[in-house]
């Protein structure tokens, strides 16, 4: 790799390569950087649909992906899969993202051939290591792994402060989720062919108002998952909105939302949408229920409320910026601030404003040049 600063990117799911393509196409266009990237394929399909649009071919990948996959199974086949690779591409920085188990494997497998870590999306704390669960812990366990921080806001640089993380490791460096955000939209602008699949669901739903809905969280599995059903059972029963459901791969959400939604006119229950198309139902949708941490970023940024079906939240900026309000798994109380929303204009209004609490869309670049600065 000649006597560039070797970097090798570590993720497995959906989310992280949403988060992770922007930063590997500035390190591909920086000269300073020799970048490799290395899935570990965690996720298969839906960790697929991002490379193939974001244009990445893996330089390594694990396809470690098996139905109902166990955490503990998983980790471990990742940390020895990861740690071949870093045995053989010996490079001077990983980086990680967020608090997956791809994260954390990736992490600790770097550790142990005292690799330094660049986390990315680092410091976002619930305070409850069981919601979500098991984030909370990873993204604990990466930060004391570490030595770069990049904060996504202040209020996460803040949380690593106050667990006595070094000041000098922590930078604020914007969430990279605004990065790919601002690509995918440019993207349709010059093509809006790569988001026009909805169109039959749009013309089919035309005069209703748009209800998006996601839901996979772990700690949501059983009475969670059921209670979100219901409540999308009930509001479906309006005859001025519709529900377009695009079902995570995991069969023990698919399976739910299959048996309780499955039939219904105004409810859509669709195969996961690739970004092009999950940023256009954040963009004709009038409300987003979700239990996502990447949904909570984006939507902001759109001006799209959310309801936030979760008991915590690591992303307070959505709920303080006044676009998102947590509204927990119980369906009448899901049913009942939806509903709110619905019929009161006012209410709406407050929430549906643009707010940018995550970052202004050059977190990446600023990432290159921490690595840069940081190195060896
Ligand atoms: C993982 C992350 C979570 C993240 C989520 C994003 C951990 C501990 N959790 O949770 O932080 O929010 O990804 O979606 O890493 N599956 C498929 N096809 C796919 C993807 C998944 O069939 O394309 C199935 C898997 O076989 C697995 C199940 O879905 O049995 C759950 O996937 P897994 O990666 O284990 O956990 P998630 O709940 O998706
Ligand atoms: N997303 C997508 N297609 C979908 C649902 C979500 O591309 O059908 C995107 C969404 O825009 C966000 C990310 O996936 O960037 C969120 O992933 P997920 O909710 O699976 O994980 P989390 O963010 O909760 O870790």
């Amino acid at each position: 790799m000649g006597g560039k600063i070797r970097v090798v990117t570590v993720f497995g799911t959906r989310p992280e390569a949403i988060k992770l393509f922007p930063l590997i196409h500035a390190l591909d266009a920086d000269v300073r950087f020799e970048s490799r990237v290395c899935v570990t394929a965690q996720h298969r399909d839906m960790l697929d649909q991002v490379l193939a649009i974001a244009g990445i071919a893996p330089d390594h990948d694990l396809d470690l992906m098996t139905a109902n996959q166990s955490l503990d199974a998983l980790t471990a086949r990742a940390l020895t899969g990861i740690g071949d690779v870093l045995d053989a591409e010996k490079p001077d920085w990983v980086v990680v993202q967020g608090d997956t188990t791809s994260a954390l494997a990736g992490a600790l497998a770097a550790h142990y051939r005292k690799i330094p870590v660049c986390h990315v999306e680092a410091g976002l704390r619930s305070g409850d290591l069981h919601h979500p669960w098991p984030e909370e812990a990873n993204r604990k366990m990466v930060g004391a792994i570490a030595g770069l921080h990049c904060a996504p806001t202040q209020a996460s640089a803040d949380a690593l402060l106050g667990e006595n993380v070094s000041p000098a490791s922590i930078k604020v460096t914007g969430n990279t989720v605004i990065d790919a955000l601002h690509w995918v939209t440019d993207r349709i602008g010059r093509d809006p062919s790569i988001a026009s699949g909805l169109s039959d669901l749009e013309a089919r739903f035309s005069g209703r108002r748009i209800i998006g809905v996601t839901s996979h969280r772990r700690e949501n599995l059983g009475d969670g998952m059921l209670n979100i059903a219901n409540a999308v059972k009930s509001i479906s029963s309006r005859d001025d909105i519709a529900v377009i459901f695009p079902v995570h791969r995991n069969p023990k959400v698919l399976g739910v939302m299959t048996a309780q939604l499955s039939g219904l006119d105004n409810v859509a229950l669709i195969e996961p949408l690739d970004y092009p198309h999950f940023a256009r139902l954040l963009d004709i949708s009038h409300i987003m229920l979700t239990d996502s941490g990447g949904v909570q970023e984006e939507a902001p940024a759109l001006g799209k409320p959310v309801l936030v079906m979760r008991q915590t939240t690591e992303r307070p900026e959505g709920v303080a910026a006044g676009t998102a309000r947590l509204v927990g798994t119980d369906t009448d109380t899901i049913v009942r601030e939806t509903e709110r929303l619905l019929d009161d204009e006012g209410a709406y209004s407050a929430m549906a404003r643009a707010h940018n609490p995550f970052g202004d869309g050059f977190a990446s670049q600023r990432i290159c040049d921490l690595l840069a600065a940081n190195n060896g």
